[in-house]
């Protein structure tokens, strides 16, 4: 038995949480194998909405394991705070919930050593979301880190000395170390996250497999913002690539099966860094306002442009996607054209090629112009309730992206979702 990976192929918020809850009842568990807090997972069902930020998106479908995995980062404060959410709506989390062991800790002083990462670089700042998550990353590459294992282990005197030297650069930076308040918190949250089925995951996800299994292993952020293939430095600080899937969960690469590769039908972003096709007329700001985009954890305004082809046939060839998911179709529905970049322009040269350092140069996206659909979308409930032009618009994707679109989502709700092949 393989894994099915399913992952984000543009700069993040894709719809990934709303996508792994619906495909859910098709897998045995749902596993986390990268990020952290820094997600925001979107879920709406029964007119109700969740956001999820570290807990995978297969909890509210019964009978399904969740798993966050090692290459997680983990706030136990944001992890209280969002698991007992999830326990007063009733979903038994301790009983369906398991956490790797190798999983690295986000401490309060990680929190500040981002703030003060950030302020130190100024108008070069990546615009990160603030949760700790590069100095976490940067200290389990450097072998300083704290692993959720740690905890039953001489606990208190390695907290100590990590805080300590965290300390001594925060002030280096001119950051604040106040964090008395935060710390309580943090270590009764710590004790908190004990109650929780504390595994070796590795195990745990290959038994699975040897049994006959399901699983399906959902990613956070988007191949944009991967450290390794992202428009690097304005990135986070995993792998998001369908490679982290391994490292993330201890899986060997023989073991992957299909990959779903998820996209909007347009393009957004939320810090810095470069996004060829970003709008800043009335168009972009009539795509966040239909969109509602805006940051589901940090509620910051979403950058907005059109679908950028460049990028994405860069990610399915990072990621080997077998399946595309496309996202929010109903977003465009009253737009007289749809644009789609085929190609950047600069320097009297085109290219359809993500270059190395998109972000110095003066990149003009080539644009296709589709005619739009002029339709109410997000009634649609099967494939023949789609006009000519949405399909013209799919068989354009289709064929540029050599890859074929499995599901459609036509608005935020669970039952707005359109399998057009079967899976
Ligand atoms: P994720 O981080 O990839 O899970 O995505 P987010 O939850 O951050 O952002 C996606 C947003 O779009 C959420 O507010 C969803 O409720 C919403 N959404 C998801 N699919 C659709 C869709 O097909 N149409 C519309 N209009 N909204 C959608
Ligand atoms: P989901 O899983 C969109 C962005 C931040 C910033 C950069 C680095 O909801 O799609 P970090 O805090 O990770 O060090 O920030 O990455 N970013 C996201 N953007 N969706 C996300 O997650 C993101 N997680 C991080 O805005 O530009
Ligand atoms: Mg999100």
């Amino acid at each position: 038995m393989k894994v099915d990976v399913l992952l984000g192929l543009q700069w993040g918020d894709e719809g990934k949480g709303k996508v792994v809850d619906v495909l859910t009842p098709r897998y045995d568990a749902v596993a986390r194998f990268q990020g952290g807090p820094n997600a925001g997972h979107t879920l709406e069902f029964e007119g109700k909405k969740y956001v999820l930020r570290s807990i995978p998106s297969g909890v509210f479908q019964k009978d399904t394991v969740n798993i966050i995995g090692n290459g997680v980062v983990l706030d136990p404060v944001l992890f209280e705070e969002e698991a007992r959410s999830l326990e007063a709506s009733g979903v038994p989390l301790k009983q369906i919930l398991k956490i790797s062991k190798k999983a690295h800790l986000i401490l309060p002083t990680h929190r500040k050593l981002d703030a003060a990462n950030e302020a130190a670089k100024g108008s070069a700042k990546i615009g990160t979301t603030g949760k700790g998550i590069g100095p976490t990353y940067t200290d389990k590459i450097s072998r300083n880190g704290l692993r959720v294992g740690d905890l039953f282990d001489n606990f208190g005197r390695k907290y100590q000395a990590a805080k300590e030297r965290h300390i001594a650069m925060i002030q280096r930076l001119g950051g604040d170390t106040e964090i008395a308040e935060l710390e309580e918190k943090w270590l009764n949250a710590c004790e908190y996250l004990k109650e929780y089925d504390l595994i070796d995951s590795e195990y745990y996800v290959n038994g699975m497999l040897k049994e006959g299994k399901k699983i399906l292993c959902e990613g956070a952020q988007g191949t944009m913002l991967d450290v390794d293939f992202g428009s690097y430095p304005f990135v986070t600080s995993s792998n998001t690539v369908t490679a982290g899937a391994c490292t993330g969960l201890g899986l060997a690469p023989n073991k992957i099966g299909d990959v779903y590769g998820i996209f909007k039908a347009y393009c957004t972003r939320v810090g810095s860094g470069p996004f060829p096709t970003e709008l800043f007329d009335e168009t972009g700001q009539k795509i966040r306002a239909i969109g509602h985009e805006y940051g589901a954890v940090t509620g910051r305004e979403r950058r907005c442009g059109w679908i950028d082809l460049v990028a994405l046939k860069y990610s399915i060839m990072i990621n080997g996607v077998t399946r595309l998911i496309m996202m929010k179709s109903d977003v465009l529905d009253g737009f007289e054209t749809v644009k789609a970049c085929v190609a950047y322009e600069f320097d009297g040269k085109t290219t359809d090629h993500f270059p190395f350092d998109a972000n110095d140069l003066p990149l003009k996206p080539v644009y296709k112009d589709l005619k739009g659909w002029n339709t109410d979308l997000s009634k649609a409930t099967s494939p023949a309730d789609f006009p000519k032009e949405f399909n013209d618009y799919i068989d354009f994707l289709e064929k540029e992206l050599e890859t074929p679109i499995y599901i459609l989502s036509v608005g935020p709700d669970r039952t707005q979702t359109i399998v057009r092949k079967p899976l």
